[in-house]
């Protein structure tokens, strides 16, 4: 069974990372804080060495809006040995990722984060998204089946899936309470692609939220 640590701005920094992957081993995936592929092409040493200790076996999580400059990015993370995996923000609604065509905002605009995906896929190791299951305050299961499709047809198969819409011009705390948890939608993704391997995060926060994914046999529990 594999665990995964949800990325959180502010908290999961290589110190903390490195401290949970000492007492857990490999049993626990992290992930970096978000990181914008700017800040990688343009400051590549810096940036690494801020996110990464030597010993950190974290996945990064990188944002970005321009496939060029994404282009760039993963030509650098193929030659830095120590990541090994490449999480793609998707669900990100904070005002600044939000002013940038960042994170959930990309989303809006379907042809663009096809084309940022496919030069996110050379990257020549893992590769991940992490996603909300819709945008804006209404169900419409057309926005997570439309994605979870073409992230399938690009070629990528692990999807972490915020199991909540998320809302533009929303407060980022506001947005992790609003918009409600809706699990069934993500147990029908799981049913509608069960070639994929999708990890369920958000309000996993009891022993009984856990255990009913792990009866789910949903292997992957991505959370607090
Ligand atoms: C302080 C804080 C910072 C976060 N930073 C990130 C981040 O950098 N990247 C990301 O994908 N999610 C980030 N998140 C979202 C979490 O990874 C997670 O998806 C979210 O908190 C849902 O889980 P919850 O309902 O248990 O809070 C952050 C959440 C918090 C509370």
């Amino acid at each position: 069974m594999n665990y995964y640590l949800a990325p959180m701005m502010g908290y999961t920094d290589c110190y903390f990372r490195s401290l949970v992957e000492n007492i857990y081993g490999n049993s626990v995936t992290t992930f970096s804080e978000m990181i914008v592929d700017k800040a990688i092409i343009h400051n590549e040493t810096k940036t690494i060495t801020k996110h990464f200790l030597k010993n950190n076996k974290s996945a990064i999580q990188i944002a970005g809006s321009d496939p060029e400059e994404i282009k760039r990015a993963i030509n650098i993370l193929n030659k830095v040995d120590i990541i090994k995996h490449v999480n793609f923000n998707l669900g990100c609604p904070s005002s600044r990722v939000q002013e940038n065509m960042l994170g959930l905002a990309l989303t809006q605009k379907y042809d663009l984060v096809k084309k940022c995906l496919c030069e996110l896929i050379k990257y020549n190791k893992d590769v991940s998204v992490k996603c909300r299951l819709g945008l804006g305050m209404n169900e419409d299961k057309s926005y997570i089946f439309d994605y979870l499709k073409l992230f399938n047809e690009i070629g990528i198969k692990k999807v972490f899936i915020h199991c909540r819409n998320g809302v533009l011009n929303l407060d980022t705390k506001k947005n992790r309470t609003i918009p409600k948890i809706n699990y069934n939608l993500f147990l029908e993704c799981c049913d509608q692609f069960s070639e994929m391997e999708l990890i369920p995060n958000g309000e996993v926060n009891d022993l009984e939220t856990f255990k009913f994914f792990q009866s789910k046999k949903y292997y992957s529990i991505y959370d607090r």
